[in-house]
C-alpha cells in the first residue's frame, strides 16, 4: 500500500498554531469593530440544498465551482460556496420576528472548486457583513462606513480604495447606450468583469468575437479608462440609480471619508442577485494591486423564500486576500513575541509544588482580567534546559521550583527579554510579571 500523504487537499490549508494565531487575531479585530457598530454574529450549516444556489447565485459558481454530494436519503446537497443565500434563508424564516434593522455578521468557511492561485483557494474563511430593513441610501452609507472602520481597525487608513457602481447604471449602459440584447448582457458583463485582468487588447478581441461593433467596443473600453466616470456623467443625466450613487458619494465626502471611494463603471461583480449598489475594495500597493473583497445590494433574495421582499446590502471579505493585504502593507503585528510564564521544577518531588504555584498564578491573572498563559514543565530539568524549552515554547519568563525554594516558599523568576531576576511568593511574581510585560507592551505601542 502506498504511504498516505501528509499534505492537505489541494487548495486547502492546515492551520498550525502560528497560522491560527494570525487568523484569530484578524477576526478578533473584525469582531471588535463590528460589535462597536452594533452588528451581531450568526452562523448556519455547511450543507444546504443544492437548489439554494442553483436558483440565484452565479453561473460560474453553480456550474464549475460547487462541491456537492448526495446524502444517504438521496438528497442533493451543496457545500456552501458563499454565505448570502444561507443568510437570506435565515432572515426569511424569521422575517416577522426579527427586530429591524437587522445588522448581522458571520465568518464561515466556504468551498469553491477553484484553480488555486495567489488570493484564491478552494477553502477560505469569509467575513460577511449585511444589513436589512432600512433606507437604501442610509444602509449603503453604513456599509461603506463599516468597510472603512474595519480597515482602520487593522491600522489601514489609506492604501486601499473602494470602487462603487450600481447595477441599475450598468443596466442602462448595456441596454440604452450599447443596445445589448438579454442574451448578450451576461456574456458582455462577464467579459467586462474580467477586462482589467485580460488587458485592453484581449478585451477588444473577445468583444469582437462576441459580435460587438467598433463603436460598442469603443464605449466598453472607455468604461475602463480613468475618466470614464466624467464621460458617463453627461450621458447618464438624470438616471435615478446614478443619482443614488452621486448622493452616496456626496454623503461619504461629508463624513470625511470620500477620498477612499470612487465611482467606477467597470465594476460588475459576478453574482446575479445584486440589484443596486455594487462595490469592490482594491489594494493600492504596487506589488498587490488587486481586489481584496466586495459586495453589493440585493433586493429579491429574501423574497425568494415566499415571504415579503426585504432588500439587503453587504459584503464578503476573505481571509486569504486580507492576510496578503496586511502582510504586504506591514500591518500584521508580531504575534510570536515572547509571552507568558513557564513554571519548571528541578526535580521530580517538586512536580506538584510547581503545579500549585502555576494554579495560583493563573487565578491571580484571571482576577486581574489579564490573559497570561502559565505553562508548566511536564518533566524535571536542569536550569539550562529549562531556559531552552521555555524559549522554544514562546514563554517570556521562567519560574524555577527547586527543593530549597519550596522550603523557603519563595521562587526565583527570570524575564528572558529584559534579563531581570526576582525572587518572591506567587503574588509578588504575578505583579512583577504584569509590570514588566505591560511596560514592554506600552513600549511597543509608543516606541520608535
Ligand atoms: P465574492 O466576491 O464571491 O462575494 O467573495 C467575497 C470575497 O471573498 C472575495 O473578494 C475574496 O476576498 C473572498 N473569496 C472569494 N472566493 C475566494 C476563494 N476561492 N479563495 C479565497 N478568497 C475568496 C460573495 O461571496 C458575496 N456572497 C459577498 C456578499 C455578502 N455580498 C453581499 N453580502
Amino acid at each position: 500500500m502506498s504511504q498516505l500523504s501528509t499534505q492537505p487537499y489541494k487548495g486547502t490549508r492546515d492551520f498550525y498554531p502560528v497560522d491560527m494565531r494570525v487568523r484569530n487575531w484578524m477576526f478578533s479585530r473584525v469582531r471588535r469593530t463590528l460589535k462597536a457598530y452594533g452588528y451581531e454574529e450568526y452562523d448556519g450549516p455547511m450543507l444546504e440544498p443544492f437548489e439554494l444556489y442553483a436558483a440565484k447565485t452565479s453561473e460560474e459558481i453553480v456550474n464549475e465551482q460547487l462541491y456537492w454530494l448526495v446524502d444517504r436519503g438521496e438528497r442533493k446537497m451543496a457545500v456552501r460556496p458563499e454565505m448570502t443565500p444561507t443568510l437570506a434563508r435565515m432572515v426569511a424564516q424569521k422575517q416577522n420576528e426579527l427586530p429591524r434593522p437587522i445588522r448581522w455578521f458571520s465568518i464561515p468557511n466556504l468551498w469553491r472548486y477553484e484553480r488555486p492561485q495567489r488570493g484564491r483557494l478552494r477553502e477560505h474563511w469569509q467575513l460577511n457583513v449585511d444589513v436589512f430593513g432600512g433606507d437604501a441610501l442610509a444602509e449603503d452609507l453604513e456599509i461603506c462606513q463599516v468597510i472603512v472602520a474595519l480597515m482602520e481597525g487593522f491600522g489601514a487608513v489609506s492604501g486601499f480604495e473602494v470602487r462603487l457602481n450600481h447595477r441599475g447604471v450598468t443596466d442602462y449602459v448595456f441596454r440604452e447606450l450599447l443596445k445589448l440584447t438579454d442574451a448578450q448582457i451576461p456574456v458582455i458583463g462577464r467579459l467586462l468583469d474580467a477586462a482589467a485582468k485580460m488587458g485592453m487588447d484581449a478585451f477588444g478581441e473577445n468583444l469582437a468575437k462576441e459580435g460587438m461593433s467598433a463603436s460598442q467596443i469603443e464605449l466598453l473600453k472607455s468604461l475602463l479608462q480613468k475618466d470614464a466616470a466624467d464621460r458617463l456623467r453627461k450621458q447618464l443625466g438624470d438616471n435615478p440609480h446614478f443619482a443614488h450613487l452621486a448622493r452616496l458619494l456626496q454623503r461619504l465626502d461629508e463624513l470625511g471619508i470620500g477620498p477612499l471611494f470612487r465611482y467606477d463603471p467597470s465594476i460588475m461583480r459576478g453574482f446575479m442577485y445584486y440589484t443596486g449598489m455594487v462595490l469592490e475594495v482594491y489594494d493600492l500597493h504596487p506589488d498587490n494591486n488587486r481586489a481584496l473583497f466586495g459586495g453589493g445590494r440585493y433586493d429579491n433574495l429574501v423574497g425568494m423564500f415566499g415571504g415579503k421582499p426585504l432588500p439587503g446590502v453587504g459584503f464578503g471579505m476573505g481571509d486569504v486576500t486580507l492576510r496578503n493585504f496586511l502582510e504586504i502593507n506591514k500591518l500584521l503585528p508580531n504575534l510570536s513575541a515572547p509571552n507568558g510564564l513557564y513554571v519548571a521544577h528541578l526535580d521530580e518531588p517538586q512536580l506538584l509544588d510547581a503545579q500549585k504555584i502555576a494554579l495560583q498564578l493563573r487565578k491571580l491573572f484571571a482576577n486581574a482580567s489579564i490573559e497570561v498563559p502559565v505553562l508548566t514543565a511536564l518533566s524535571p530539568d536542569k536550569p539550562k534546559k529549562i531556559f531552552a524549552t521555555a524559549e522554544k515554547l514562546g514563554a517570556r519568563t521562567v519560574v524555577f521550583v527547586g527543593g530549597d525554594d519550596v522550603k523557603a516558599g519563595r521562587y526565583p523568576m527570570k524575564d528572558m527579554v529584559t534579563g531581570e531576576q526576582t525572587t518572591g511568593v506567587p503574588g509578588e511574581l504575578a505583579i512583577k510579571y504584569m509590570t514588566v510585560a505591560m511596560s514592554a507592551a506600552a513600549g511597543a505601542i509608543h516606541g520608535p
